[in-house]
């Protein structure tokens, strides 16, 4: 640690993404250093999908390059080496983890394993102050693979405080050890709790952004088309799919309903031979995207209300979608207009405000690096 900052090396290979990154905490913000990164995007295009097989040969070729644009020499620098472990495809994983012991063995450093969720989960904090960030945070993490609400809560380590034992659905980013008073003026601690809620009973809404994306227009650049076509579209009651809202009292997610609604239409079609315009098919992508947004944006806002968090966050690969950030600004706009209107009979404790967090770049939205660097240096302090 020089001058009371603590620098990480981490290391993201689950999917499809190489990549390496030096991050920074000096107490109060992780900023990024230096960032690369080789995506594998267009290597699997022609087989519409991530090939495992392809991804972690890829990883093994491309690791060594970008951990070379990195500077190798920067590796002494650094106070742990944070990578990640799981979830993801295995043999992509093991290349991350390899390079990593490799470097810790070598250079005499620590090597942090961190969960992958949980890097989505804390990539809020990057280019953020951390003590002014208001918990509890309702997240909602929402990738390809995964469609989460997690309740985060934190607080800055207190000599008296002991960490409750983490539950199986909980993760934790500290261990119980008892901090050194010798540390009290190096840096902050913060006991960070993350418990899951809810999740999704089928896809997570990546994978529908991804599969939508491929059925109208094949199979580059997935998700993040739907987006950009969405644009060019407009209501069309043609296209009026279902919502799936399941019971107004649970908090999980189904997706696969409405792929299954948009994959019918298209198939009924072919089978009369009638192939969607280009209009047709931008007002499909808008009518799929305003359903998602919807359902995904109304959900996290009623549930932070049900737990009384002050505070709300998306993260993960569809954070990216900015229909959705949108959506969700509005939404809790017009309901702390509606709530903090009340009549005065209507007892309300305090005026509600509500703080929306969202990655602050993009980068830190998709699988990156910099979120691992946060995860692991938050381990790395408490343990
Ligand atoms: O977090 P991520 O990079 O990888 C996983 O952990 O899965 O998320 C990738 C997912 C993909 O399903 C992709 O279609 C979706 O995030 N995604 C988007 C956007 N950018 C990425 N979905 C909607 N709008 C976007 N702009
Ligand atoms: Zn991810």
């Amino acid at each position: 640690m020089t001058n009371n900052i603590i620098k990480t090396l981490a290391i993201e290979t689950s999917c499809d993404d190489t990549s390496i990154g030096i991050v920074t905490f000096d107490g109060e913000t992780f900023s990024v250093e230096k960032i690369f990164a080789y995506t594998q995007v267009k290597d699997h295009d022609i087989y519409w999908g991530v090939v495992p097989e392809i991804a972690s040969r890829l990883h093994s070729d491309q690791i060594i390059p970008v951990l070379k644009a990195i500077g190798i020499e920067k590796i002494q620098e650094v106070d742990c080496i944070s990578v990640t472990t799981h979830p993801g495809l295995p043999w992509s994983l093991l290349v991350g983890e390899s390079i990593a012991n490799m470097l810790g063995e070598y250079f005499n450093t620590p090597v942090v394993e961190v969960n992958h969720i949980v890097g989505h989960i804390v990539s809020l904090f990057l280019d953020r102050k951390f003590s002014e960030i208001q918990f509890p945070i309702l997240v909602l993490t929402v990738s390809g693979g995964h469609n989460d609400l997690y309740l985060v809560n934190s607080q800055e380590w207190q000599d008296s405080v002991t960490q409750s034992k983490s539950e199986e659905s909980s993760e934790s980013c500290m261990d119980s050890s008892a901090k050194s008073q010798n540390d009290k003026n190096t840096i902050s601690r913060w006991n960070l709790s993350i418990e899951k809620l809810w999740t999704t009973l089928d896809d997570a809404a990546g994978e529908c952004f991804d599969k939508v994306a491929r059925m109208l227009w094949g199979p580059y650049p997935w998700g993040a088309r739907i987006g950009q076509q969405a644009l060019k579209g407009k209501e069309n009651p043609e296209f009026d799919f279902n919502k799936i809202w399941l019971s107004h009292e649970e908090f999980n997610f189904s997706f696969s309903g409405l792929k299954g609604q948009i994959h019918n239409l298209l198939h009924k079609w072919e089978q009369k031979w009638r192939t969607p315009t280009e209009q047709e098919k931008y007002d499909i992508a808008f009518a799929f995207q305003e359903n998602v947004v919807e359902v995904l944006s109304k959900k996290l806002v009623r549930a932070s209300m049900e737990y009384q968090a002050p505070s709300l966050a998306i993260s993960g690969g569809v954070s990216a979608n900015d229909r959705r950030r949108e959506y969700v600004n509005t939404l809790v706009k017009n309901e702390q207009r509606l709530r903090n209107n009340q009549p005065k009979s209507i007892d309300l404790s305090h005026k509600w405000k509500f703080n929306v967090y969202k990655p602050e770049k993009k980068l830190y939205s998709t699988d990156n690096a910099a979120m691992i660097g946060v995860a692991g240096i938050l381990k790395f302090l408490n343990s």
